[in-house]
């Protein structure tokens, strides 16, 4: 390792992803393994996603990271063994034009500098630390050159965050819950890639960016004590509904797609209601988004809309084409105008995409 100051970077940008088989649920909560399988959509990320830049440089006297500009504690164990695992496959790294040349073993006494930015609000129920933890792992990746495929990844970025594996992959995704105990088989594969069904526009409908009350960390945990449906739903109802999920985003069929995702959505928050004390994740609005897309593809006969809600009250609306996605956003935008004690803002996020590495 060269002796002189210098200061080596990585900035990926790392979309978020929306789950339409919903994780709710772990097994093992330091190694964070799931209760069932889930499948989610990769969102654009030039619309939501997270920016994160990654750099080393032996001028540094510890790890320190910012969050939206806020220095925040890397103290916590999902931050440390992400960083543990991402350090011990470490590769050697050369810098011509620098003069920099970093070795394995160089990167145990390295320090890192880590300023990430999220482009929607953290923690309000839109999958921030999904984007977040993707984001961090991959950029690390490439900086400290991890010779490991997306899959190996998505495992080191499930022990930041659960959801955050998915977001490894562009289009569709499934994290499978896998059965070992030291978790090396629950990995996130991609079913399908973004190309596959991009007649498909997601809306976000932002009802509150306020933070959520119970973080799902600290809910899922509550589920897992208290609620038998969540049992009941892992072992009898999510493995059934994978394959036909698995099925209905192969055939590109809308109908079933639709069906899958609003019931599950629906039974995550029955078992939050479940739960002991119950978790309230949606509001009125919510609800009332809920009655007018159930309304509507009731009155068109086939659907046209799906419908899911994450660990707040915000919807995510997935529409059949970008014409179905332009009269459901003057529906939205009438029956809960911007300017109304509702609060709520909308806008299309468009095609799904694949995670990017800017720089
Ligand atoms: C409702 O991945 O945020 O969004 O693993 O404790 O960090 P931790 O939880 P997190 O939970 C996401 C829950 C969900 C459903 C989903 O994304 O599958």
């Amino acid at each position: 390792m060269a002796t002189e100051k210098w200061v080596l970077m990585v900035t990926a940008q790392t979309p978020t992803n929306i789950a339409v088989i919903k994780y709710w649920g772990k097994r093992d909560e330091v190694r964070i393994l799931p209760v069932n399988d889930s499948i989610s959509v990769t969102l654009d990320p030039d619309h939501l996603c997270t920016v994160t830049t990654v750099a080393v440089s032996p001028a540094f006297d510890r790890d320190r990271m910012w969050l939206n500009g806020k220095e925040i504690s890397l103290s916590g164990s999902r931050y440390q063994n992400c960083l543990r695992e991402i350090r011990s496959r470490a590769g050697d790294v050369e810098d011509k034009e620098k003069g920099i040349k970093i070795g394995k073993e160089d990167w145990k006494k390295l320090h890192l500098h880590i300023a990430s930015h999220n482009n929607f609000p953290t923690a309000a129920g839109l999958a921030s630390s999904a984007a977040g933890f993707a984001c961090l792992v991959f950029s690390l990746a490439k900086l400290m050159n991890v010779d490991e495929d997306p899959s190996h990844l998505s495992a080191i970025a499930r022990q930041g965050s659960g959801s955050a594996c998915r977001s490894l992959f562009g289009g569709f995704v499934k994290w499978t819950m896998g059965s070992k105990e030291d978790g090396s088989d629950s990995v996130a594969v991609q079913l399908a890639d973004e190309k596959h069904w991009d007649d498909l526009v997601i809306i976000i409908a932002v009802v509150s960016s306020r933070q959520k009350e119970t973080s799902s960390t600290s809910g899922m945990r509550e589920s897992v004590e208290t609620s038998l449906l969540l049992q009941h739903r892992a072992k009898e109802v999510v493995p059934k509904r994978i394959l036909q999920m698995e099925e209905a985003i192969k055939n590109r069929d809308f109908a079933s797609f639709t069906q899958l995702t609003c019931t599950d959505s629906n039974q995550f928050h029955a078992v939050c209601l479940d739960t002991s004390p119950p978790i309230f994740y949606m509001n009125d609005t919510s609800h009332r988004i809920i009655s007018l897309v159930e309304k509507w593809n009731r009155s068109e006969g086939t659907p046209q809309v799906a419908y899911t809600f994450d660990a707040g009250p915000n919807a995510v609306l997935i529409a059949r084409n970008r014409k179905v996605a332009v009269q459901l956003l003057q529906g939205l935008l009438y029956y809960f105008p911007p300017k109304s004690d509702t609060d709520m803002k909308s806008y299309v996020v468009g095609d799904n995409s694949i995670l990017k590495e800017a720089g």
